[in-house]
């Protein structure tokens, strides 16, 4: 069964092939995308109605290219999965609706995927994929949740942010230290010639008790300082203030994270969402994992982003269990606020 993935929930257009037997972990075999985040930076972030646009120039020849590469036609597609939700209205719709064409010129079913059960499978496009059952730190732009997955399909809220993802908290104090859009990977590299402990900054909520997040005081935080270091701040006050931001967010993703794994009792861990790219989150989840014996558990890093790719890998996976067999044509939508335990 191959089945094609359309992502378009954002800035990024992406499509991707899978090839899914009747079971086992389905075969990536060819993903294009074209990131929009040049187009954004001028404006300092996603501006939706040009998201929507550039999707539309986009979605036809990435859906070519796929095609080209692996080698297939139009005709080999058995069904069409897209993202569904949640993301931006005009954005998804671009997606939905290419996709449901799609599916109708093929006469093929179309499958409607959850963006973050998307994210939260991508591990097992890697080499070493997960087995069941695991918890996930989901960390995105958009979305900062701990789940506790037993199943495709079978996901249990456990904790999440109550203002500011992590990714937020990276863009956010990035705008303020003057690094363009996305400022995650920007921050992250001018982390790297700071020290991480130079500036005193809250850790929100680490000792609450529970596996909620909250990111948005921290943003302020780093403002204060930032004010403190007068109008032109040296580059090694700079660097000091992102690596410290950074230390921040990630001192409070792996101790919630930590706690998730001891409460659960559990001894895998999946770690998805653009923010899962950071590498100190990685060095220090990777540490905890040889300290504590438990795995951790990547997509490729260049699927921890928006991709095609695990959509598909999650229309695929839904299908083979039978969770979904796809829809047949007829009037479609989009969910841009999709709680994923609501799937
Ligand atoms: O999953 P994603 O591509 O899009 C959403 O669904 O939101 O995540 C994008 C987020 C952005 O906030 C970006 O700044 C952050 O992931 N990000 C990073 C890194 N790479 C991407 N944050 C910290 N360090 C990184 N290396
Ligand atoms: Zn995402």
């Amino acid at each position: 069964m191959k089945v094609i993935g359309i992502e378009s929930s954002c800035d990024e257009t992406g499509v991707a092939l899978v090839d899914a037997g009747a079971s086992g972990t389905p075969r990536l075999l060819a993903h294009a995308l074209h990131s929009q985040a040049e187009m954004h930076q001028a404006y300092g972030g996603v501006v939706p109605e040009l998201a929507s646009r550039d999707h539309v120039r986009r979605v036809i020849p990435l859906l070519r290219q796929v095609l080209d590469e692996a080698g297939s036609r139009p005709a080999d597609i058995d069904l069409v999965a897209y993202t569904r939700g949640p993301g931006l209205a005009g954005a998804l719709l671009v997606g939905a609706g290419v996709a449901e064409a799609l599916g109708v010129a093929l006469d093929r079913p179309t499958l409607g995927v959850h963006h973050l059960e998307g994210h939260l499978l991508s591990p097992f496009l890697a080499a070493d994929a997960p087995a069941f059952p695991f918890i996930a730190l989901l960390v995105s732009g958009g979305h900062t949740q701990l789940m506790r997955v037993d199943e495709v399909g079978r996901y249990a809220l456990l904790g999440e942010t109550i203002d500011d993802a992590a990714g937020e908290a990276f863009d956010k104090s990035a705008k303020l230290l003057g690094l363009g859009y996305p400022g995650g990977p920007a921050l992250a590299r001018l982390a790297e010639s700071g020290r991480a402990d130079a500036v005193p900054l809250p850790r929100p909520l680490l000792h609450s008790g529970d596996l909620d997040f909250s990111f948005a005081g921290l943003k302020t935080a780093v403002m204060t300082r930032l004010r403190a270091l007068g109008p032109q701040p040296t580059e090694a006050a700079r660097a000091d203030l992102a690596a410290s931001a950074q230390a921040a967010i990630v001192d409070v993703l792996v101790a919630k994270t930590l706690r998730a794994l001891a409460d659960s009792g559990l001894q895998r861990l999946v770690v998805a969402g653009g923010v899962g790219a950071n590498r100190r989150l990685r060095a220090q989840l990777d540490a905890a994992a040889a300290r504590r014996g438990f795995r951790v558990h990547y997509p490729p890093l260049d699927l921890c982003t928006d991709n095609g790719a695990m959509i598909a890998l999650a229309g695929a996976l839904r299908a083979q269990r039978g969770l979904d067999r796809g829809r047949r044509a007829g009037p479609f939508d989009v969910r841009p606020r999709w709680p994923l335990d609501q799937i």
